[in-house]
């Protein structure tokens, strides 16, 4: 393993019963300003755990952060939180809120020029309103990094920014919350985690063993529970698994120290882009894509994957590509379709995608230059 600082400041508080304890968490010196979704959170009972739990605070409410969070809505929020002097962020509801309150935070105390600067340009965040999260969609891992992903309509762009500012001081993660998911966003948040570990595992990285390990875990965990997540009455004991999975995949721990390729999200946010897919969608389409691209750049370690996740006999001659189907068909019996015609999606997209990434001079679309600029465009007619 290579140097690494490890820094991850959030307070878990994991549990069935868990909101009430945001009582003392959240300051009583400073106005909260809840956020939240569509309404899932009303409809559901978390929002009523929440507002009982805040019952003796000064809490303002600014609901509607649509699913990835466009940068149009949330400066909306940023306006209502300066009028109404919010000193304190409470995030309530899926990764798309708790990434869009991130932005408020950063972007309410941004006061050099337009708050768009700080995901288009990487623009530093000197400052930023305290924020806490209550977590009901495991997916992201937003409620324990320090990632944001926004959206903006009008130029059609997804794009991410990352800050220590932003940290969540404390995340709830009540499994119980979750028992209200479609199958739909069950499977969107199995796909999400399980790319996440990818995009960390699946890289040119050799030897290292205990981030393999811990990684590999999550991937078998993940397999084990999916199906049974989508098609099975809710339960607690799977549900508290999947949470905590899902955290455990992106809360920056199984990638300390090695190398990473987050080519599948860059490729994947720009279909959410263009298209509007959900995030995890994206995800299923893309990744098989990448791993044939890279099969034999990183052969060591997709015969490593094979044998380890999918027991597959790595000496067997199609071990790679049998692991590569596997994924694929793991994907599709979580019910998402994995390929861009399903989704009514062609050569005019593919064209748009890859004339952006020639645009920006991307040599490495994840960080990892076996996936670039020059073979996006065979990837993505791969997955047609
Ligand atoms: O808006 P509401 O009404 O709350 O409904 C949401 C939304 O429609 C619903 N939902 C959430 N919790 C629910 C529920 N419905 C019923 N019961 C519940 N308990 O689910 C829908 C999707 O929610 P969303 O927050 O958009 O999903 P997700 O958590 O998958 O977040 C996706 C966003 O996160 C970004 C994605 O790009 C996308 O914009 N990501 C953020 C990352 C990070 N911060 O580190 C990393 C990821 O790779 C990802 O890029
Ligand atoms: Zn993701």
């Amino acid at each position: 393993m290579e140097n690494f600082d490890y820094y991850n400041p959030v307070q878990v508080l994991f549990g069935k019963g868990k909101i009430a304890a945001i009582e003392q968490l959240v300051p009583r010196d400073a106005k909260v300003m809840l956020t939240y979704g569509g309404g899932s959170i009303k409809r559901n009972g978390v929002h009523e755990q929440v507002t009982r739990a805040l019952r003796h605070h000064d809490v303002t409410e600014f609901g509607g952060i649509e699913p990835n969070p466009r940068y149009e809505t949330l400066m909306k929020a940023v306006e209502q939180a300066r009028r109404e002097e919010v000193g304190y962020l409470l995030a309530v509801g899926g990764g798309s809120v708790i990434d869009g309150t991130k932005f408020i935070a950063a972007a309410a105390r941004y006061r050099d020029g337009d708050p768009w600067e700080i995901v288009s340009r990487g623009a530093r965040v000197d400052d930023a309103l305290p924020l806490a999260s209550v977590l009901t969609l495991p997916a992201t891992g937003s409620e324990m990094n320090s990632n944001s992903v926004i959206t903006r309509e009008k130029t059609r762009e997804k794009l991410s920014f990352s800050s220590r500012r932003v940290f969540p001081r404390f995340s709830v993660l009540d499994p119980e919350t979750t028992f209200s998911l479609p199958p739909r966003q069950l499977a969107n948040g199995v796909i999400d985690a399980f790319v996440h570990v990818m995009e960390q595992y699946y890289t040119t990285g050799t030897g290292d063993a205990i981030q393999d390990r811990f990684a590999e875990g999550i991937l078998e965990t993940l397999i084990e529970l999916g199906p049974r997540l989508v098609n099975e009455q809710p339960e607690y004991a799977s549900r508290a698994t999947f949470t905590w999975a899902a955290t455990m995949a992106l809360n920056g721990l199984i990638g300390c120290g090695v190398p990473q390729d987050w080519s599948s999200h860059h490729v994947g946010h720009e279909l959410t882009a263009f298209h509007g897919l959900d995030h995890g969608v994206t995800l299923a389409i893309v990744l098989p894509g990448i791993m044939h691209a890279t099969a034999a750049s990183r052969r060591g370690k997709l015969l490593q994957y094979a044998a380890r996740v999918w027991n597959i006999d790595p000496a067997s001659p199609r071990a790679g590509e049998l692991a590569i189907e596997r994924t694929e068909e793991f994907f599709r019996s979580l019910g998402v379709k994995t390929r861009l015609s399903e989704h009514g999606i062609g050569m005019e997209t593919i064209e748009r995608i890859v004339n952006r990434f020639r645009e920006r001079g991307e040599s490495a679309l994840g960080g990892i230059p076996d996936v670039h600029a020059g073979n996006a465009r065979e990837i993505l007619v791969s997955r047609l």
